[in-house]
């Protein structure tokens, strides 16, 4: 079976080719596993946001646009055709087109603008194959959500033991979403918990950008944290011993910006850019006596640690409530290696599926694998 997949919902264009088997003898870890990556593609529009501190759609949505088909004929030419140097595809390359049986496209949830980008795409594909090789290729749609949660099971096509995983807890983390999912089976997904204000990659962006690190602020303040873990500043863990297995963000954020607004506890320009070069030392932990980036660096170190002990310990909780048989975590958020390791201590025994670094963020990878989970 071969299929193609098409992720556009934010600021991440992204196809991906996925072949394998549907054998209903597999289970559910295994027959994820059985798909392999003929090629995938992601086209990050950071670049073009960072300008403005974050996402905009429209300006996403003609980026989408302008770059889908690119993607494609990149994605083709060095499966099929690598010698290929047109715009245009090649008759060997609509050949393969042709012989598709499915093409999986996010619809749900995500910007609008961005995602009638890919599932336009999908049907003017789906009509084109038809008009030129008489195949009709189904168009199915897959939720995003779904297809991260789908990634952190996947072993980037490496043989696997077929194990059991139900019940699965699940911590989805990205940059629109935070939840505490319960799968009691591959369709019976229950979200136990989800943040009541900010998701915790908007959270870990927004402090960032405070702190002058450009969009997605985030990855740079998890770079200058590293796997360092104190809270100099007092900073709030919200939901501490609330019932619920709920998250907030919103405290910790106005609890950031009063300190970084603070002329006598923070002695540099709010919101003022960092240099690349202030980055760049930040990261490689080269401050030395540099009293604002030591300040950033201490800030950025407790901001980290109280956001993913908020992570852990509603996670912690949920295990003890609902036993489950195997723990995951996905999204954008799952890149970082303090949650990582944290999460690590608090299951124990227990298994921890983690995607694969470069299935993390956005990609058309996880969403074929989500689509393909939906035939068996
Ligand atoms: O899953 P994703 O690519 O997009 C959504 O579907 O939302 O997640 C993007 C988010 C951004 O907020 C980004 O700052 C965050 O993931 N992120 C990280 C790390 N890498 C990406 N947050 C903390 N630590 C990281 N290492």
């Amino acid at each position: 079976m071969l299929i193609l997949s098409i992720e556009s919902s934010c600021d991440e264009t992204s196809l991906a080719l996925l072949e394998g088997t549907i054998d209903p003898k597999l289970g559910f870890y295994k027959q994820v596993n059985q798909f392999k990556i003929v090629n995938s593609l992601i086209s990050s529009q950071i670049d073009i946001h960072k300008q403005y501190g974050g996402v905009i759609p429209e300006i996403g949505a003609r980026s989408h646009a302008e770059q889908i088909h690119i993607l494609l004929k990149d994605l083709l030419s060095k499966v099929v055709d690598p010698q290929s140097n047109s715009f245009y595809l090649s008759q060997n390359e609509i050949n393969y087109l042709s012989k598709l049986d499915y093409i999986f496209v996010t619809t749900e949830p995500g910007l609008v603008s961005a995602l009638r980008v890919g599932r336009e795409f999908a049907k003017t594909l789906q009509f084109f194959i038809h008009q030129l090789s008489g195949n009709f290729v189904e168009i199915s749609s897959v939720n995003h959500l779904r297809g991260h949660i789908i990634s952190s099971l996947y072993n980037m096509g490496e043989v696997v033991d077929d194990i059991n995983i139900f019940p699965h807890l699940h911590l989805l983390v990205s940059g629109g979403n935070t939840q505490l999912i319960l799968l009691r089976s591959p369709d019976d997904a229950e979200i136990i918990g989800q943040t009541l204000d900010d998701a915790s990659g908007e959270c870990f962006d927004k402090i960032g950008r405070m702190l002058g690190f450009s969009y997605p602020g985030g990855v740079w303040l998890a770079k200058t944290a590293g796997l360092e873990k104190y809270n100099k500043f007092d900073l709030p863990i919200s939901m501490k011993g609330k019932p619920s297995f709920n998250f907030s963000y919103s405290g910790l954020k106005t609890a950031c910006k009063y300190i970084l607004q603070d002329p006598e506890i923070a002695d540099f320009k709010f919101e003022e850019r960092l240099s690349d070069l202030e980055v760049s030392d930040l990261v490689s932990n080269n401050i030395d006596n540099n009293t604002k980036l030591s300040f950033i660096r201490d800030f950025s170190i407790s901001a980290q640690a109280v956001i993913v002990q908020q992570l852990v310990n509603q996670t912690k909780r949920a295990i003890k409530k609902y036993n489950p048989t195997t723990i995951g975590v996905s999204g954008g958020v799952s890149a970082n290696s303090l949650l990582r390791k944290e999460l690590g201590m608090v299951c124990g025994n227990l298994k921890l599926f983690k995607p694969h670094i470069s299935l993390t963020g956005d990609n058309a990878v996880m969403i074929g694998l989500a689509g393909v989970s939906k035939l068996f």
